[in-house]
């Protein structure tokens, strides 16, 4: 069944306390569950209708007295509640050694774990399982102590002693009232590091990261990212730590990230531990923003929470937007900055266009869903932020800040929508570009697609006026046919045919915010005395195609001269996506021209520009956005395209990637600080470039370089680059160069998965990528079961590896059918993450496309298909 926004009404009844008792028992585990219920006077009289799933009910009392009941599908109907105040009490057992789902209390490694959110607290007990039910819990954890010596809930520990038979208990109290699904339990033989912090306010506070047994030392990481997260929230927006204890958690068997439970956040291990070993820069990147990402929720998410599940992005593009800035802040340089926000619309343009222009294109603030976790989506997280980014752009950021002290005042202990947000920032902002146009405005959050906006300048060299004219047009999606003008914030500048950037008023300002919330609007520019380079959209202003027809020539005055960072590399990387694109239309062999060969080279030789810089740049455009250029799309013909620009720039530039290799070596011990790891990520890239370059010409001696340096490597990042230049292009190398790194790790998971994605996402080349995945099948480490290993080689082959997944022969497609289908059977919710994979098959070029809708039409056939599943093959097949 489909839930429909407009549909949301108040629940019948609040549950204003709760007291749980868990007796842990792997196969068994007894739920007793003491509410303190009261009628909602603001909805008509009905019956109260708990939710419950895969639970085992043994009885149910009203102030102490059985009461009549039934349950009907997923819930629990009781007509006879009182109209008073009422206590309810529940008992039920439930299965954690069976819930393979991972979503409710299952177990992994042999502890305890719950995931709650969306809707996982009614695989624990009967509730009102919904955001705007906030309760406050005091929860009783009884456990063997020899198996389970760490017993922890949200909030304080307030009590814990012995039991008979070996058994021991705690008790936990959180004082502020949460919604169900920020409830965690976690049990088991775990080992912490703690870290006493005294913040500005004067506040004592415990730190604690709990891990395996011998993961601790991977934990330094993590904790200081924590702490950094702590002090940036007191000082960027004054939130400060609200409780005495904050608690994190890693378990190996996760299907997201992490997840922000009060005060208990549980970690995917994945998102959580790192040594220089071990883990990339990459990783140690996205672990310092996932930290701060669940510690910021705490004030965006759990002091102020969703009303419904239809306002997810109200906390999460907000939360996204909150961990961007704190990433850039702790990045330091203006350079380091820019390197973070290229690296984050790198990913929007990868992952979330895609979605906007596929079966499952969804606004920000969904309109319907049948199944809410197929809805923690690109579009509502990423996109979500660039919405919130955008509010910045419009009030500034003081005004920005102004306005979120006035949402806390408003909203601090309550459920709200994304309309509250909006409405905090504007009312703090009167007479702003945000404010008077804040209707207009909102069309971000229930419009879906990516709006296009077209530029055209005009010069009047009589006038000495420059006239910029812009369009703006966002294509139908899937039930969304008629789209209104958005308000899109436009920051721009003008240069001059040299590079030096005009002045744009009288006083002498280089940069203007345009605000276009009209289908079609000119802006003019007095004073400019010869025929500019406009630089539009910098920074990435807002989240749409911009269409502004430069030439080539311009282009290059602004990779070479633009003041801002993130459109220095936006052209470096058009003027490769132009060359690619103009191949692909022309069905013609892509030849790169020595003007763009000799710009590369410049950039590469660059004294000034920073190496992290200089790498994204010199990267090429993914696959996937290329794609998205592309009415038809033939994924083996981009392919084609992408392995000839890049051997054509590794061979041209052979002597200068020899010397970028040589002067980017880092010395000393590893930090994974933005200037060093911006050295390995270029001398990384040099390297693939050299053993690229190798394979054509025959040549031995950059091979053999690359497998010394993964066998001395000194760190994961510079082991894994060479490793990956191995892989990449060299297959005699590469097959020992695996078997060693194996060896080496097999006891390490996350080094493992590693080890089957580099393979998985290896360069597709005449169909050996893909029979080695379905090989790795087979593999005696490989498992359906754990999230992270299934996503390091299925994931990796199906939605990361289009070339090696796109065959002419449908084998890909039916590897996806059977994988989606088995694993539905254990966890539908990374099924549908993997069915996801065919969300563009609509815009294939044939074979591919009937080939894809064949396979989907197979798995939308089976009879007992997930919810989760069957609305994204479903959508899918609605979209063609
Ligand atoms: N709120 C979590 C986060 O963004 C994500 C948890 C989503 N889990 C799920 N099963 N849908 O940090
Ligand atoms: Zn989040």
């Amino acid at each position: 069944t489909l839930i429909q926004r407009l549909d949301y009404q108040q629940p019948a009844f609040w549950i204003r306390k709760v007291d749980l008792t868990f007796d842990l028992d792997p196969a068994k585990t007894l739920v007793t569950s003491k509410m303190q219920i009261e009628r909602n006077t603001a909805v008509p009289h009905g019956p109260l209708r708990l939710h419950g799933e895969e639970l085992n009910l043994l009885r149910v009392l009203i102030d102490g007295s059985s009461v009549s009941f039934r349950q009907e599908g997923h819930e629990l109907i009781i007509e006879g509640a009182p109209d008073a105040d009422f206590a309810l009490e529940i008992r039920n057992t439930c299965c954690p050694d069976k819930n393979t789902a991972l979503s409710g209390l299952y177990t992994s490694g042999g502890s305890f774990f719950t995931q709650c959110e969306a809707e996982g607290f009614r695989r624990i007990t009967y509730f009102l399982d919904r955001p705007d039910v906030m309760a406050v819990y005091t929860v009783t954890l009884r456990a063997d102590k020899a198996r389970f010596p760490i017993l922890l809930a949200n909030g304080n520990l307030t009590g814990s002693g012995d039991l008979d038979n070996g058994r021991h208990f705690a008790v936990w109290h959180d004082p502020f009232p949460k919604p169900s699904y920020l409830f965690a339990v976690v049990a088991g033989d775990l080992v912490a590091r703690e870290q006493r912090i005294r913040t500005r306010a004067g506040k004592d506070h415990l730190l604690q990261v709990f891990v395996r047994r011998g993961d601790l030392e991977k934990t330094e990481h993590a904790m200081n990212s924590l702490i950094a997260s702590i002090v940036w929230d007191e000082a960027r927006f004054q939130l400060p730590l609200d409780l005495e204890r904050f608690m994190v958690v890693g378990v190996s068997d996760f299907n997201m990230g992490a997840m922000e439970n009060k005060g208990l956040n549980i970690f995917n291990t994945s998102a959580l531990l790192a040594s220089p070993a071990t883990a990339t820069d990459a990783d140690f990147h996205r672990i310092e923003s996932i930290v701060a990402h669940e510690y910021f929720h705490n004030w965006t998410g759990n002091r102020v929470t969703c009303r419904d599940w239809f306002q997810l992005s109200l906390k999460e593009g907000l939360t996204v937007f909150r961990d961007q800035e704190f990433s850039m802040d702790m990045a330091g340089t203006p350079s380091a900055r820019a390197v973070c926000r290229i690296q984050d619309v790198r990913q929007l343009r990868a992952l979330q266009f895609p979605e906007d222009s596929g079966a499952m294109a969804h606004p920000v603030r969904p309109d319907s869903y049948s199944e809410i976790n197929n809805f923690y989506t690109a579009t509502v997280y990423e996109k979500g932020s660039e919405v919130v980014r955008m509010y910045q752009t419009l009030v500034g950021r003081a005004g920005f800040e102004a306005g979120m002290k006035l949402y806390f005042e408003r909203h601090d202990g309550q459920a709200v929508t994304c309309d509250d947000f909006a409405q905090a920032i504007a009312d703090a902002n009167p007479g702003s570009e945000l404010s008077t146009r804040l209707d207009a405005f909102k069309r971000w959050y229930s419009q879906a697609g990516t709006p296009r906006v077209t530029a055209h300048g005009e010069h009047d060299a009589a006038t000495q006026t420059y006239t910029l004219r812009l369009t703006q047009q966002t294509p139908a999606t899937p039930g969304q046919g008629d789209k209104q003008p958005q308000v899109i914030p436009v920051v721009m500048g003008l240069l001059d045919r040299h590079g030096v950037a005009l002045p744009l008023d009288a006083d002498g300002t280089t940069e203007r915010v345009l605000v276009l919330d009209q289908a079609e609007q000119t802006f003019v520019f007095n004073g400019i005395p010869s025929e500019p380079v406009p630089s539009l959209l910098r920074g990435f202003s807002a989240p749409v195609v911009l269409d502004d027809g430069l030439s080539d020539a311009a282009l290059l005055v602004l990779m070479r001269h633009d003041s801002d960072p993130f459109n220095r590399w936006e052209a470096s990387q058009r003027l490769a996506l132009n060359r690619i694109l103009h191949a692909l239309r022309a069905g013609q062999p892509l030849v790169l021209s020595p003007v763009f060969i000799d710009a590369m080279r410049a950039l590469l030789n660059h004294p000034e520009l920073d190496p992290a810089f200089k790498e994204l740049a010199l990267t090429l455009p993914a696959e996937s956005y290329i794609a998205e250029q592309m009415d038809v799309v033939d994924p083996q013909a981009i392919h084609a395209a992408v392995m000839a620009a890049q051997i054509q720039l590794a061979s041209a530039l052979r002597d200068d990637w020899a010397a970028a290799f040589e002067a980017h070596q880092v010395q000393g011990g590893y930090t994974p600080d933005p200037v060093s790891s911006g050295k390995r990520a270029l001398a990384n890239l040099a390297l693939s470039m050299l053993v690229l370059d190798a394979q054509a010409t025959g040549d031995t001696v950059w091979p053999g370089k690359a497998y010394q340096r993964f066998k001395d490597a000194g760190n994961m990042t510079d082991r894994m680059g060479a490793l990956a230049a191995l892989v990449n292009a060299n297959a005699e190398l590469a097959a020992p160069a695996l078997q060693r790194f194996h060896a080496l790790f097999k006891d390490d998971a996350l080094v493992i998965d590693k080890w089957f994605a580099l393979q998985a996402r290896a360069p597709e080349a005449d169909g050996r990528v893909f029979a080695r995945a379905r090989s790795l099948l087979k593999h005696p480490d490989f498992s359906l079961k754990n999230p992270n290993r299934a996503r390091s080689l299925l994931a990796s082959l199906c939605m990361f590896n289009p070339a090696a997944f796109h065959r002419t022969d449908a084998a890909g497609y039916v590897f996806w059918a059977e994988q989606v289908l088995a694993i539905d059977a254990i966890n539908p919710q990374l099924a549908s993450r993997l069915a996801r994979a065919m969300d563009r098959w609509a815009a294939l070029a044939e074979p591919y496309r009937s080939a894809a809708r064949e396979a989907i039409a197979r798995v939308a056939a089976k009879p007992d298909l997930s919810t989760d599943v069957r609305e994204i093959v479903e959508r899918a097949l609605a979209s063609g």
